[in-house]
Parts: structure tokens; C-alpha cells; sequence
């Protein structure tokens, strides 16, 4: 070989290699700040989220992204009382996870902890692939703790994003008297005190409590949607990435500001706005960038607090302290053993 050809070989090998993993696609990227407006067809949101509504039959723009999986079990009856509910936890959870339901019904999803708080706790669950067993497990399960939600799509992690907006279609049809919502992972440590303290006061929580005289009353902030945020974040153009996404789909430079999909909480108000403007946004494969887009969409202002842990927080009795919720407890038992020791520092 000449000397000269070898340069000429790498700079081949080197093209190649950033045009097969997708790099190259950093070169072509729309700037955000720039060209960024909405993701799905523009309209004015207000005058649809009124019509929707108000009975949601005449609406007149047609939505680019529904939920239309029929629903095996709808709990009908867990939102049925007159009574308000202050807080519903609406946990994603996989199929087959049986045992962390349980590990979490006998640690912060439980309904009775505070007597004078009404608390109510769902799990929501796609169908098994064709595995009668697994389904009849379902069944009973369901019949015993009656907190099931399913629909008829395949419970796969690829069909996350199905799992949200289902999340979103059932609280916005069948829970209409609850106050506030926490979407959480069925992997996650939760603080129910916590959660309330938050709620009282969220843009002063923690250190409103601190003061000495701590009143209680509780303020209700209609238009919360809170949890970690993450601002600036960019579209992964690496081809053997989990998050990748090519320049077809989303052609920008950032992603809009979004809440970590682990754990976030909705006030009543803001999941409707949520819930109306989701269904004219365009889907995307990840459901916390995709909620992002629709809060940007719909005017919802994003409050990113870091006691929502989108990662594990290393466990001591005094760090969990001002916890909401933390990430990482795949398993049951060390889940019931640290809300437990929580608890009893009177942190949950
Ligand atoms: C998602 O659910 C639909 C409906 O059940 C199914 O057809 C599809 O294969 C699922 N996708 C994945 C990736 O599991």
C-alpha cells in the first residue's frame, strides 16, 4: 500500500461510521429556540378543552392521538363515593409485577394510612401476551384488592407511552372528584406524608416547615404539574441508544423542558388541560418528553422540584427525610423495610 491511501481509507471508514450510527444527523438539526412552536396540529387549546369538557361530542377538530383501547377492568367504583379524594396514586405497573402491587399496598399505596385523609390507590396494567395463566392471576388478583385498571393492549415496555395516555384517559373519565394525582412507576419508594406536606405548600416545600409556626392549611393550587424537570435536555441521534430518535421524527435540537416519567404529580385541573391537549399532540416513544410537549402545548407551567428522585437515592434514615418518592426499589421487601423505618421517624 502507498502511504497516501491510508488517510484516504480512515477518512472512508470515519464517514461511514458517522453516517451508519446516525451521528451525523447532530449536523442537520433544527435549532429548538428557533423553529420549536408545537408539536401536532396548532390550535387555539383554550375554546377545545372547554368544548371537550363540556361533553366532548361537538368538538371540531378532529384529535391526531386517542386512546381507543377497550377496558377490561375500569374500577368504576373507586372514584364513585361523593366524597373528595385529596390524593389518588395511579401506579404503572407491568403485569407480571405481583409481588411489588403487594409490596406496595402494604407500604405507601395504602389507603387507611392517615384517618382524617381520603387516599386511594390504582394500578394500571395492558394484557399479557396470550398467557391465560398470568391473566388469571390478574383476575383474582383484582377481585381481591379490586385496584386493577386493565386495557386490551400488549404490556410491553415498548407500549409505555399506551400505558400513560390510558393513565390519563381513566383518571380524566372516572375520577372526576379527586384533587390531586401522583403518576408513579411501580419501582418507586413514596412518602404519602410527604406527598401531602408538598401539596400544602408546594413551591415552599420543604422549608415551610420548618418555621416554627406551621400552619395548616391547605391551599389549593389548581394548576400543578410537578416532579423533576429536566430543561435543555438533547434528542439522542446514537442509533444503538434506547432513546434514540431519528432527525425524521423530531428534527430539533432539545427537547422542550419535561417532568421525569417516574413520578409526577397533577392537580384535577391541570390533568384535564393535560388530558385535552394530549389528544392533539402527535405521539413519541418517550412518555415524559411527549408529556413535556403537551404541557407546553396546552400553557402548563412545569414545576420541578428535587425531592422526586428519577434516580435512586442512597438510603439513610435521615437523608429519606424530605423524600416524596425515590426510584430503585425493585425489590419488595427493602421497599416495606425502609417505609417502614421511614414511618417510625415519622417521615412517611
Ligand atoms: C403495543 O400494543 C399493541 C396493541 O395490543 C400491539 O399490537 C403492539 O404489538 C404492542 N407493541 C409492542 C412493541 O409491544
Amino acid at each position: 500500500m502507498s502511504r497516501g491511501r491510508i488517510p484516504w481509507l480512515w477518512l472512508v471508514a470515519f464517514v461511514l461510521f458517522v453516517y451508519l450510527t446516525g451521528l451525523y444527523q447532530y449536523a442537520f438539526t433544527w435549532s429548538y429556540s428557533e423553529y420549536y412552536t408545537d408539536w401536532g396540529p396548532t390550535h387555539p387549546l383554550q375554546p377545545l378543552i372547554r368544548q371537550y369538557k363540556a361533553g366532548g361530542e361537538y368538538i371540531q377538530v378532529r384529535p391526531v392521538n386517542t386512546f381507543d383501547y377497550p377496558y377490561k377492568y375500569t374500577c368504576a367504583e373507586k372514584c364513585s363515593s361523593k366524597e373528595s379524594i385529596r390524593l389518588m396514586y395511579v401506579v404503572k405497573s407491568a403485569i407480571k409485577n405481583f409481588d411489588k402491587r403487594m409490596g406496595i399496598r402494604n407500604s405507601w399505596g395504602f389507603e387507611k394510612r392517615f384517618s382524617d385523609v381520603e387516599i386511594k390507590t390504582v394500578f394500571i396494567l395492558g394484557l399479557s401476551d396470550g398467557d391465560n395463566h398470568v391473566q388469571k392471576l390478574v383476575d383474582k388478583e383484582n377481585e381481591e384488592q379490586k385496584d386493577i385498571i386493565q386495557a386490551s393492549f400488549l404490556d410491553s415496555y415498548m407500549n409505555n407511552s399506551i400505558k400513560t395516555m390510558m393513565g390519563l384517559h381513566w383518571t380524566y373519565h372516572y375520577c372526576q372528584n379527586v384533587k390531586y394525582f401522583l403518576f408513579v412507576d411501580d419501582d418507586y419508594y413514596v412518602s404519602t406524608r410527604n406527598i401531602l406536606r408538598f401539596l400544602r405548600k408546594p413551591e415552599h416545600y420543604p422549608q415551610y416547615l420548618e418555621k416554627h409556626v406551621v400552619q395548616a392549611v391547605n391551599e389549593y393550587q389548581d394548576d400543578l404539574y410537578a416532579g423533576y424537570m429536566f430543561h435543555g435536555a438533547r434528542p439522542i441521534r446514537w442509533v444503538f441508544s434506547r432513546w434514540y430518535i431519528s432527525l425524521d421524527v423530531y428534527p430539533y435540537s432539545e427537547w422542550p423542558p419535561y417532568i421525569t416519567g417516574g413520578a409526577y404529580v397533577l392537580s384535577r385541573k391541570s390533568l384535564e388541560e393535560l388530558y385535552v391537549s394530549c389528544i392533539y399532540t402527535y405521539s413519541i416513544p418517550f412518555d415524559d418528553v411527549f408529556l413535556g410537549m403537551v404541557a407546553k402545548k396546552a400553557g402548563i407551567k412545569q414545576l420541578h422540584h428535587k425531592e422526586f428522585y428519577y434516580y435512586k437515592r442512597l438510603y439513610d434514615v435521615e437523608g429519606y427525610k424530605w423524600v416524596i418518592a425515590s426510584h430503585g426499589f425493585d425489590d419488595p421487601k427493602e421497599l416495606q423495610r425502609v417505609w417502614s423505618e421511614q414511618r417510625s421517624a415519622g417521615n412517611a
